[in-house]
């Protein structure tokens, strides 16, 4: 069964060209999965189209109305268990193991539902009204929720069993089981010299069980350089 996504947002063509092309385009067409956008300005209940307006109290910026967004929801929603996710920094953090939780849940309901926030923020009371899960992809602050949602899909959608055409590399990938929370190691292709840099020879040695000890000790090398905070080595 195809787990259907859909993505409320105020600027459909920027979400639909990201998921058209590549990986998340080809798992459309395949049929793993397939993409709604809708455009919250169609929800407007006034006939200039207004989705946004001045807050109350005053202050600097402009709020997303609620009722586009709560009607453009429930309009949208064929599972009233799929899970709803505002994109906004006062999430919760996005990490891997997010994604598996969000992918399960989506999964159990057939559909998972991205709303972009805007401008300054949304309404509190559509929050209240939805009960979003709220999500963040890190700390800064972008111009709006598209890119963030774009990023949880990619996240969600290279999960699906199936959409990676080699397995095996989703596997190896960084924060992926396969290597516990590790970084990856190097990787090389041809040519075999560039500018005088050269392949790691173990790599040339056709030593199966050999290379895959390098490939190990590089990943946690890089790991207890980089990200030390990934490993629990006490
Ligand atoms: N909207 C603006 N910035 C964001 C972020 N860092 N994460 C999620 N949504 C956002």
């Amino acid at each position: 069964m195809s787990l259907s996504v859909k993505v409320l947002t105020l600027f459909p063509d920027m979400i639909r060209a990201v998921l058209e092309t590549s990986i998340l385009g080809r798992a459309a067409r395949q049929g793993q999965v397939d993409y709604t956008v809708v455009d919250i300005r169609d929800f407007a209940v006034d006939k200039h189209r207004t989705v946004d307006d001045y807050p109350y109290g005053g202050g600097a910026g402009m709020i997303m109305m609620a009722p586009p967004i709560v009607e453009a929801v429930e309009a949208t929603r064929e599972n009233d268990d799929a899970p709803v996710l505002l994109m906004t920094p006062q999430g919760e953090r996005l990490d891997e193991g997010l994604v598996l939780e969000l992918l399960d849940l989506a999964s159990g309901a057939g559909e998972i539902i991205l709303l972009c926030g805007h401008y300054k923020g949304i309404d509190e009371r559509a929050i209240e009204l939805l009960c979003p899960r709220e999500v963040s992809i890190g700390d800064y602050v972008l111009t709006g929720g598209e890119l963030p949602a774009l990023v949880v899909i990619d996240a969600l959608v290279r999960r699906i069993p199936g959409v990676l055409g080699n397995s095996d590399s989703a596997e190896q990938d960084s924060f992926t089981a396969a290597l516990a929370g590790r970084l990856e190691c190097p990787w090389y292709t041809r040519p075999p010299d560039f500018r005088g840099l050269e392949i790691p020879e173990v790599l040339m040695s056709g030593h199966h069980a050999k290379i895959e000890a390098w490939r190990r000790e590089q990943s946690l090398a890089r790991t207890r350089q980089r990200r030390p905070d990934l490993l629990d080595d006490d």
